[in-house]
């Protein structure tokens, strides 16, 4: 079983806050275990709740627009939330339920390990990277703990306020176009030299189309120079430490 579907049973069968107890079907995170990019949201709303699925509702078809506007594929992309049971009422989460789902969303960016993390909306935006002012701060690429962050509106605040529409529509082009810069490397992890066994820093080396087609990568220790072909899963899930 791969890591994160064990992660989703988990999510499955957590009983850590009041949540599980009004919950329908708690929400694991779901998209491409290799995506280059995660979608970040609050909680699961009432579809949500439902289905078991991320934004499957009404702020689900405005992400899918507006991902279809900026022509990235849902297929191709990791969609979670900060909070994997629905809110009674759709209320903001508790600090306390946050803190109960930390581990999740931490794992799920350990094991993609993407180029970067979409945040969208004030609660992805404060847990993640203890943010505050998204109206002043949305659109932009921000640096913490040596990952990158696109910060954005929630979708569903774009039905409340149609103005927001454009400014949404505008981020996800933004956000696109770094996705769309080839010689952007996946970050620096730390996991062991396969061949000295040191615990170092590997550099992945974005490598000709025809390799990275086949979805391979040349991970390099930046301390003792050893270069090896590996599959992007079994260097993250399996290989680290
Ligand atoms: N809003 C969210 O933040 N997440 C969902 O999955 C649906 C609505």
């Amino acid at each position: 079983m791969h890591k994160l579907e064990s992660i989703a049973e988990n999510v499955r069968e957590c009983q850590k806050c009041e949540l599980c107890e009004t919950r329908i079907k708690a929400v694991p995170g779901k998209g491409n275990f290799d995506a280059d990019v995660i979608f970040v949201g609050e909680a699961p709303g009432r579809n949500e709740d439902i289905h078991g699925e991320p934004f499957v509702g009404a702020a689900g078809k405005r992400l899918d627009m507006i991902l279809e506007d900026t022509g990235i594929d849902r297929k191709d992309v990791y969609i979670t939330n900060i909070v994997k049971c629905r809110p009674p009422k759709n209320r903001v989460p508790s600090k306390k339920e946050e803190e109960s789902c930390n581990d999740f969303i931490k794992q799920e960016i350990e094991i993609i390990n993407p180029k970067i993390i979409c945040v969208m909306g004030n609660t992805a935006y404060g847990t993640l990277l203890d943010g505050k002012e998204i109206t002043k701060n949305h659109g932009k690429i921000v640096e913490k703990d040596g990952r990158k962050f696109f910060v954005t509106f929630h979708p569903a605040a774009t039905i409340y306020n149609q103005k927001l529409v454009e400014e949404l529509k505008e981020d996800f082009r933004k956000l696109a176009k770094f996705l769309e810069t080839k010689d952007e490397p996946k970050q620096y992890e730390e996991r062991r030299c396969d061949y000295c066994m040191a615990k170092t820093k590997h550099e992945v080396v974005v490598m000709p189309k025809v390799v990275t087609r086949k979805r391979r990568w040349l991970f390099k220790c930046t301390e003792c120079n050893h270069e090896r072909w590996l599959q992007p899963y079994r260097t993250v899930a399996e290989s680290l430490y």
